[in-house]
């Protein structure tokens, strides 16, 4: 009499514990492609205005404008840096810089509710104040770069300087600059 059921529940039990099992393994691997597919968004809002990406992305991304703080756009949009723009020329019409200035300003690093670009606002101990101000100088930029051997940046040809983005960060136009999408060139994909 006691015995027939006790069974019964011990096969119950048996069953619902493979089922658990095997839905837990499931679960595991859906979690695993859930975050492999969340990778896929940008974590870095990119660049979308027109005249700013066709005249600030020639020579190197147009750099989203959530990786400096407007102070720091306002300096490189002055006139008299454009025209010494990190050894180049960069001068533009006073009514399209204008047209920069409030784009980049209103989605700068220091106005962004985005923590990763708000990461790229906080100003460095010291900072030399010599010369136009860089992403890659930020205390954020070189906590992020700075195991990277100079092998693989400045002396690899197909890098060049930090400042080319997007020769690691594959994404980098769509604003991913997840750490798990970045390969650079004639090294590989970068692991920790
Ligand atoms: C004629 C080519 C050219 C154009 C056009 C140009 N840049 Fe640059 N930019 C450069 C060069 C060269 C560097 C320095 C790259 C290096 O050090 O490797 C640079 C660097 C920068 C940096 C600093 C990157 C770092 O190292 O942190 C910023 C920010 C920047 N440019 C913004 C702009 C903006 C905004 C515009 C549009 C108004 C623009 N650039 C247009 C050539 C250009
Ligand atoms: C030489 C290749 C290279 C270049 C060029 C480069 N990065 Fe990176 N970046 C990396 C690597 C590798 C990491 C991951 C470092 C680590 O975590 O050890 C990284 C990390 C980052 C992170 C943090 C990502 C995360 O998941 O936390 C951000 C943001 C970033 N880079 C932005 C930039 C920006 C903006 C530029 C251009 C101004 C740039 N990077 C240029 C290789 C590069």
């Amino acid at each position: 009499m006691l015995q027939r059921p006790s069974i019964a529940r011990f096969a119950l039990m048996g069953l619902l514990l493979v089922a658990t099992g095997a839905a837990l393994a499931a679960t595991g691997d859906e979690t695993r492609d859930w975050r492999r597919w969340l990778r896929m968004f940008p974590n870095i809002a990119p660049a979308t205005q027109p005249a700013y990406l066709q005249e600030c992305g020639s020579c190197h991304l147009a750099y989203p404008p959530g990786v400096l703080p407007a102070a720091s756009w306002n300096r490189i949009l002055a006139p008299e840096s454009l025209a010494d723009h990190y050894g180049d020329d960069a001068s533009l019409p006073d009514d399209l810089v204008a047209e920069l200035r409030t784009y980049l300003t209103a989605n700068a690093a220091d106005r962004s509710a985005r923590v990763r670009e708000r990461a790229f606002a906080v100003p460095g101990a010291s900072g030399s104040d010599a010369g136009l101000p860089r992403i890659t100088e930020t205390p954020y930029f070189i906590r992020k770069h700075h195991r990277i051997p100079a092998r693989l940046v400045t002396d690899n040809p197909e890098v060049g300087s930090f400042s080319q983005c997007n020769r690691c960060h594959i994404g980098a136009d769509a604003g991913i600059f997840d750490e798990r999408q970045v390969e650079i060139p004639g090294f590989g994909r970068w692991k920790d």
